[in-house]
């Protein structure tokens, strides 16, 4: 039970009585003793202060790895160990559920794979994951290439209209051009519909962007007031909500309707002879669909695209965001990779094969989901009572924790980590070339690229848990490899025709952050047509 004391004849201002009736709250509620567990002496406004993960991080310095934050009713177990997040995600995976995650995103995916149950989410998994196979991630390159193509002649014919003392200079939000890049891919390799948000809006764009926000909304609001009978009437930003998920069903129920009744024998006869380039929709929905049978439920196949066209936007649009935000900043980088890109594609679009080739600009993409991992935290609940095994610091024998306890494994944490990364807040992409051992902590395997042979890109298996951009075990995402390869070329295309400037200072570009972390204002930068590429 922590205290905090004040003094009599400071001021009371809003900020100390919010701490107090925290404290008071945290001390009469937050109950359920986990042993030695060190407790971080949090408070309601470091809620409000600053985004929530960055003082998650100040306390993992202060009291460890595994600690117990409290405040008001509520408890947590905030993890930012390998080993127990290893325990947690993939030994004992099935002790835990998304627990107030899946509280959140149940209304807008009813039961798709991020909240479902596990009787539901082992039976779509196994349907799922297969889809994204090596064949199915060659036919996407050419709609990534596609949609950032359609991007980048977006830029250039505004550039077009801008000439600045001879020179094509134009300012940009290149967050909201890449949430809108992202928005077209998902949706044309899950469920091959064009949003074509790159260059219109639209009453379906308008609903996701919509469900979206209030997503975001519900996650970081304290009080879970939409729960209330009627508020989904009532409340003018449920009753909108209420109505943009019947905007983004309807289209969906409209894709899978026309999917069934378009169900082709060839079609299914390509799928089964893995001929993706020569079918006209190689898209997800198309797989599941002819592949599993057209008898599948129309309310989970729609959960289930709802789900993947969440999952799928704002996390890649993320990484895009802070890649340029970082590359923004060390001009040195951004040359090296555009040396890179010169080489392997000279005037040419990435293909597949080409992707194997541009190794600096996939470790940039690693290197910015290392930086900014999308989401920073991921949610548990633990299901039944379990033993957390002992960390690298603190408590060597870990704790007990009773059956109902909430957890976040931090993964922001973990990518920030001193005791795992040199330099560990450094934009240094070239790290993942050569990392740390395990010599000095017990438990941890440390780095090590054999165990993910042919692995395009570094991960949970090949840091055993210290890097986990996707998650891991079983619940890891299904999308991965989806995401890193679309990221790769639509940032390969964007430096292979800009050189990309912040337009004001990098401190002036504040984080927030719901599911994603993203930019209070967006990333306004300045892009200028290179004129230092080599002639063909
Ligand atoms: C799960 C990250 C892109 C579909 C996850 C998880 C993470 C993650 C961390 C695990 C969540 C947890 O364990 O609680 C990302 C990032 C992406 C990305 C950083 C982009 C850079 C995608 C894409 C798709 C997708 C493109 C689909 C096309 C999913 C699904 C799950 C998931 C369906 C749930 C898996 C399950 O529970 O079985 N994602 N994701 N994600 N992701 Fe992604």
């Amino acid at each position: 039970i922590r205290c905090q004391t004040t003094s009599t004849d400071e001021p009371r201002t809003k900020r100390n009585l919010l701490d107090n009736a925290s404290n008071l709250l945290t001390n009469l509620l937050s109950g359920g003793s986990l042993g030695s567990m060190p407790i971080a002496e949090g408070a309601v406004t470091d809620l409000f202060d600053k985004p929530f993960f960055f003082s998650l991080y100040d306390w993992f310095l202060e009291h460890g790895a595994v600690y117990k934050l409290a405040f008001g009713p509520k408890a947590f177990v905030v993890v930012s160990d390998p080993i127990v997040a290893r325990h947690i995600l993939r030994e004992n995976a099935f002790l835990y559920d998304k627990g107030i995650l899946a509280d959140i995103l149940e209304p807008i995916m009813g039961k798709g794979l991020i909240p479902a149950d596990l009787d539901t989410w082992k039976q779509r998994r196994r349907v799922i994951a297969p889809g994204f196979h090596s064949l199915y991630l060659e036919a996407m390159t050419q709609v990534f290439t596609k949609c950032s193509e359609r991007t980048i002649q977006k830029f250039e014919k505004i550039a077009e209209g801008t000439k600045e003392h001879g020179e094509r200079k134009i300012e940009l939000d290149l967050e909201a051009e890449f949430s809108n890049l992202a928005l077209d891919i998902i949706g044309l390799g899950v469920f091959n519909y064009d949003f074509g948000s790159v260059t219109k809006e639209s009453p379906v764009i308008k609903a996701v962007y919509g469900t979206l926000f209030e997503a975001e909304h519900r996650s970081t609001f304290y009080i879970p007031y939409w729960k209330v009978p009627l508020a989904s009437w009532i409340v003018p930003r449920q009753r909108k909500f209420r109505k943009n998920l019947k905007v983004i069903n309807d289209c969906l129920d409209g894709l899978i309707k026309n999917a069934k009744e378009t169900r082709q024998e060839t079609d299914v006869e390509k799928l089964q002879q893995r001929d993706y380039l020569n079918l006209n929709d190689a898209s997800l929905l198309r797989f599941l669909v002819d592949m599993r049978g057209a008898d599948v439920d129309d309310r989970q196949l729609r959960d289930d695209l709802m789900t993947m066209l969440i999952a799928g936007h704002e996390t890649t649009a993320a990484v895009l965001t802070w890649a340029v935000f970082l590359l923004a900043q060390n001009p040195s980088k951004m040359r090296k990779a555009q040396v890179e890109i010169d080489s392997v594609l000279g005037h040419k679009e990435p293909t597949f094969e080409s992707l194997k080739k541009l190794e600096y600009i996939r470790l940039i993409v690693v290197e910015a989901l290392r930086l900014y991992p999308q989401p920073p935290l991921l949610i548990r609940r633990a299901l039944k009572s379990d033993r957390l095994p002992g960390g690298y610091k603190g408590d060597k024998n870990g704790y007990a924790i009773p059956a109902g306890t909430d957890i976040f494994v931090s993964v922001y944490n973990l990518h920030r980590s001193p005791y795992f990364w040199d330099r560990p807040s450094d934009f240094e992409p070239e790290r993942f070339l050569s990392q740390r051992k395990s010599e000095e902590i017990e438990g941890w395997a440390g780095f090590d690229p054999s165990r993910s042979p042919g692995a395009l890109y570094p991960n949970e298996i090949i840091s055993d848990f210290a890097f986990l951009p996707f998650g891991g075990g079983p619940r890891k995402c299904v999308g991965d490899q989806f995401a890193l390869m679309e990221s790769t070329v639509a940032l390969a295309m964007l430096l292979q025709k800009f050189d990309v400037e912040l337009k004001g200072s990098a401190d002036s570009v504040e984080l927030v952050t719901g599911a994603t972390i993203h930019t209070k204002n967006g990333l306004w930068c300045k892009l200028r047509k290179r004129s230092d590429q080599p002639q063909i």
